[in-house]
């Protein structure tokens, strides 16, 4: 009789949430971004099989750093999803619970934005966890949409764009016009699978073990999207596989370059997979705008010339890759028309 009285109005919305595999980012509608923190949860076992929560963020790495042996620490959302719903829930009520982000709001409504292939199963979970963790509301919309949103394109246009999101765990290429994704290349591979890759290369070339952190540093310093003219070398120190002594070996940014290429090759893959699937005047509207490109991911360097000699378009990276979906959830909170003719 009174259900009006739960009924979700999408005006209301106050906070958009970037539920990421790497990083999970807090906006408000005015104040813009309030929270950037790593998705990881720390918590401790108070008994054998028993896990306690006890921070998120920065706050977990701290404590671990502090007191290695007795807190752990885990990333809860795996390939842009939920993958252990316990220390999610955990972990956005942390978030939600800071003072910056609780000094602007009491009764959170939340956006949060969904990778495009996510299951049914996995759209209701996250929705029932943002719920349990404290949300009054909340409004899901399809991730690419807010892409676009984020890397300033104009979604509502009739013309077609084509907008790459490069996260930690998921590549989601997607074609949009209209308020709507004609076409999305998900894959469920982002930059870990390069920190992987490098692991794993470094194992069977070199017989050398390296940390997740190990490989995420030299990624970042001298991974290269393409073999570089001027080639960087460098010393890097890991486990020796057989005999677990440490040990130094010289590598090259080149031989990162060689060690990506089979994933680049599926990420240039996936556009031509787009471009096949779109109508010819949209297919026209890409060629003409390029290719635009947002996420962490895509600041691997030389990453736009790699891809765009690999399709033979013009690929251009949004101003601040690693927050532009954040942006695009700004947008989104201040207009409510948007949102309503995107919501899922
Ligand atoms: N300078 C850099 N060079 C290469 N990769 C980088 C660089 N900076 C960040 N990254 C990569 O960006 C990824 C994180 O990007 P982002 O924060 O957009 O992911 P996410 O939104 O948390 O993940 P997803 O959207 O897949 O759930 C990591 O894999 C990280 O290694
Ligand atoms: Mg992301």
């Amino acid at each position: 009789m009174f259900s009006f009285l739960s009924s979700k109005d999408p005006s209301e919305a106050n906070l958009y949430i970037d539920l990421g595999t790497a990083h999970t980012l807090i906006v408000t509608k005015k104040e813009g971004l309030i929270l950037n923190e790593p998705s990881i949860i720390a918590y401790t076992q108070p008994k054998p099989g028993q896990q306690k929560p006890i921070a998120a963020g920065y706050e977990a790495l701290e404590l671990v750093k502090n007191s290695p042996g007795n807190i752990f620490i885990r990333y809860p959302l795996k390939e842009g999803v939920v993958a252990d719903i316990q220390n999610t829930e955990a972990m956005i009520r942390f978030f939600l619970n800071k003072p910056e982000v609780k000094k602007h709001l009491s009764s959170p409504k939340i956006i949060i934005s969904i990778p495009y292939d996510a299951t049914e199963v996995e759209r209701r979970g996250t929705e029932q966890i943002a719920k349990s963790a404290g949300a009054k509301h909340v409004f899901l919309v399809e991730e690419p949409l807010v892409a676009a949103l984020g890397a300033n394109l104009d979604v509502g246009s009739p013309e077609g764009r084509m907008i790459i999101d490069f996260g930690g765990g998921t590549t989601e290429i997607s074609i949009i016009a209209l308020n709507d994704i004609i076409f999305c290349q998900s894959l469920r591979a982002g930059g870990h699978r390069f920190n992987e890759a490098i692991i794993q290369g470094f194992k069977t070339k070199h017989n050398l073990v390296l940390s997740p952190g190990q490989a995420e540093q030299i990624k970042i310093k001298y991974g290269s999207a393409i073999p570089r003219s001027l080639i960087e070398t460098f010393d890097i120190e890991g486990r020796d596989l057989e005999t677990g002594k440490p040990k130094t070996i010289s590598s090259s940014s080149q031989e990162l370059s060689l060690t990506f290429d089979h994933l680049l090759t599926q990420v240039s893959q996936g556009i031509f997979q787009a471009i096949e699937n779109a109508p010819p005047e949209i297919v026209g509207d890409i060629m003409e705008h390029g290719i635009f490109l947002v996420g962490g991911g895509s600041l691997l360097k030389n990453l736009p010339q790699r891809l765009s000699n690999d399709v033979q378009i013009q690929v251009k990276i949004s101003q601040n890759p690693l927050t532009a979906i954040a942006d695009g959830g700004k947008a989104l909170l201040n207009n409510t028309q948007l949102l309503e003719n995107i919501l899922i």
